[in-house]
């Protein structure tokens, strides 16, 4: 357990964070898409390769989070991506759930599977580097309808039982409940959701004997939701989800880290910037840090457009976007 504690700890050291570079197949598909990008193994592997074979990148991120084509794929280094990211300082980590179902007790809402033969791919990532995993489950706000208790309680269940795998192969699990951004709802709304959903999962993963120490939550920021009227101001989704976080995730926990949801990168680094101060301010136990996947990427992708001629000033855009949100873990007031 030692082991597991270090390697959490190192995921959260000071000034830096995780790229989430495991969007799943149609998920990177989508994101090419959007930038005119055509979707194909090869063009995927560039895709990473933008980020991850960046000069100097070790000196913003801890771990990157991969997704299972990307690990058996090799960057312009010629090694393959998890052994290149190693070589370099950086964790290795891979998303290991298997994406969603529809949930038999309510059919608006979303299970995450991929319990079944869980092990045994555990144990292969390890085998092939792996430091660390992440299991992501998507709580849908809609009114005071949903999310429904039973939904919250299934998602906290199969997060905790996928928790205790890791930690028994070996590697350090991220649980994400990510409480979606989109939607009509209040910030105050966002804030109970948060807050009750971390709630159920700590309860699960307490009666699963999962080790806090030797695990980081991933959680979405408290804040109105996309289609609200309402427009946030920074300090107010700091104060949210703080309150939010101090109610209910144990002070054990090594870190947590956010997602960005869909806010756009000066967005996701605002928030993160008053999240950062307002956590030094009611003096929170657990480092913090980003763990952003679009926040980090979209500058970038919008300048490649899938071309080797604009893979330098992609990268230069991913720098100043690193260089901003590693400002923005020391920002002051
Ligand atoms: P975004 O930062 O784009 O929300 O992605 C983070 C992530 O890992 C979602 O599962």
């Amino acid at each position: 357990m030692t082991d597991l504690f270090a390697a959490a700890r190192a995921l959260v050291e000071p000034s830096k964070g995780l790229l989430a570079a495991d969007e799943s197949t149609p998920t990177a598909a989508k994101r090419l898409a959007a930038y005119g990008i055509a979707s194909s193994p090869e063009l995927r592997r560039q895709f990473r390769d933008l980020f991850l074979s960046m000069e100097g990148v070790e000196r913003y991120l801890s771990g990157v989070i991969l997704y299972e084509e990307t690990f058996a794929q090799k960057g312009s280094d010629g090694k393959l991506f998890p052994d290149s990211l190693e070589a370099r300082g950086i964790a290795p980590g891979i998303k290991v759930d298997e994406g969603t179902e529809p949930f038999p007790g309510s059919a608006e809402e979303l299970i995450t599977k991929g319990l079944v033969g869980l092990p045994e791919r555990l144990a292969a990532f390890k085998k092939g580097g792996a430091v660390f995993t992440k299991w992501r489950a998507v709580i849908r706000i809609e009114g005071d309808a949903l999310p429904t208790a039973a939904a919250v309680l299934e998602n906290a269940k199969r997060l905790a039982s996928y928790a205790k795998e890791a930690q028994v192969a070996g590697l350090v699990p991220i649980v994400e409940p990510e409480v979606l951004l989109a939607g009509k709802h209040s910030r105050a709304r966002s804030q109970a959701v948060i807050q009750e959903t971390l709630a159920t999962l700590f309860s699960a993963l307490a009666a699963q004997g999962v080790d806090l120490g030797g695990l980081l939550l991933k959680t979405a920021m408290a804040r109105s939701g996309d289609a609200s009227a309402h427009k946030d101001a920074s300090e107010e989704v700091a104060a949210a989800t703080l309150e939010a976080l101090v109610a209910s995730v144990p002070r054990e926990v090594a870190g947590i880290v956010f997602l960005s949801g869909g806010e756009s990168p000066d967005e996701a680094t605002a928030n993160l910037a008053a999240i950062t101060r307002e956590a030094r301010r009611v003096e929170a136990p657990w480092p913090l840090t980003f763990s952003y996947a679009r926040a980090l990427q979209e500058e970038a992708l919008a300048l490649w457009k899938g071309k080797a001629e604009n893979v330098e000033a992609a990268r230069a855009a991913f720098r100043a976007r690193l260089e901003k949100v590693q400002a923005a873990l020391v920002s002051s007031p």
